[in-house]
Parts: structure tokens; sequence; C-alpha cells
């Protein structure tokens, strides 16, 4: 099973950034996670972070016929991106939304998800271990299929 964890903008900053919204945790520290969540859930696992909108869109369109899901964090491209949206739609993968923080929570602004629109699920709030949760869910829903 091989699964694509995409990063949107700022999520390389994981650490340094907002430290009271995002935790402490670094972005490389988010990796070394990933590498043992999958390693424990016997997936294989690529992980991808880019600041720029349309490297994402070439990367979800990538994924066709070489992922079996994608776990992905927009971040700030999630409230704006139709793009990304229509790329999540073009591929048709079971994708996974995540967001460290509980947007649900914050500005207005946050409170639409374009991208989330062509996820099966959305896990928020839950700091980085909503990716250890959005890939046991993504595993679980792939083996049902
Ligand atoms: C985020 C939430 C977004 O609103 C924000 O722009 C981010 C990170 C999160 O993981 O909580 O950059 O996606």
């Amino acid at each position: 099973m091989k699964i694509l964890v995409i990063n949107g903008p700022n999520i390389n900053m994981l650490g340094i950034r907002e430290p009271n919204i995002y935790g402490s945790q670094s972005y490389c520290e988010l990796l070394r996670l990933l590498n043992l969540w999958a390693q424990e859930l016997d997936i294989e696992l690529e992980h991808f972070q880019s600041n720029h909108e349309g490297t994402i869109v070439d990367k979800i369109q990538s994924a066709y016929g070489h992922f079996d899901g994608i776990v992905i964090n927009p971040a700030a491209y999630t409230h704006t991106s139709i793009a990304m949206l229509d790329a999540l739609k073009a591929v048709a993968l079971p994708a996974v939304e995540v967001h460290i923080s509980d947007v649900s929570a914050r500005e207005a602004f946050r409170q639409i998800s374009y991208a989330g629109q062509a996820c099966i699920r959305t896990i928020m709030g839950q700091g980085l271990d909503g990716y250890h949760q959005a890939l046991i869910y993504l595993k679980s829903y792939l083996e049902r299929q």
C-alpha cells in the first residue's frame, strides 16, 4: 500500500512558526514520526512539502497510477485553492485532509476548505498525531475496498 503525504506552505516552518498554535515539534520531527508510523502500519510512504500551489497540483497529478491514497495538509491553500480541489477530484484517489490546529475554532476565513470537499475524512486539532490518525483511517479504508 503506497501513501503520499503532502504538506502545503509553511509546514516546513513547524517548531518555529506560532508554536502556541502548531506546537514545538519541527517538520523534521514530523518526517521522523511519519516514517515510524508507516513502518508500524506496513505502509510505503512518500512525503512531499511545497510552498507553491502549482507544484502541489503537479504532485497530486503525479500520484495518479502510482499511489493508493493521499494524506494532505494543504495549509493556507485549504481555504483558497480550487486548483487543488480539482486536482484531487481528477486523480480520484482516496484522500484524508489533516490540520494540526483546530481550524473550526479559528478565524472566519479558515472555515472554508476546498480540498476537504474531495476528501473522505478531515482530521483537525490533534497536533502531529492527526497524521497518524489519517494513516490509520486511510489504511483501513483501502483495505475495505
Ligand atoms: C493548517 C491550518 C491552516 O489554516 C493554516 O493556514 C496552516 C496550517 C493546520 O495544519 O492547522 O498553515 O493547515
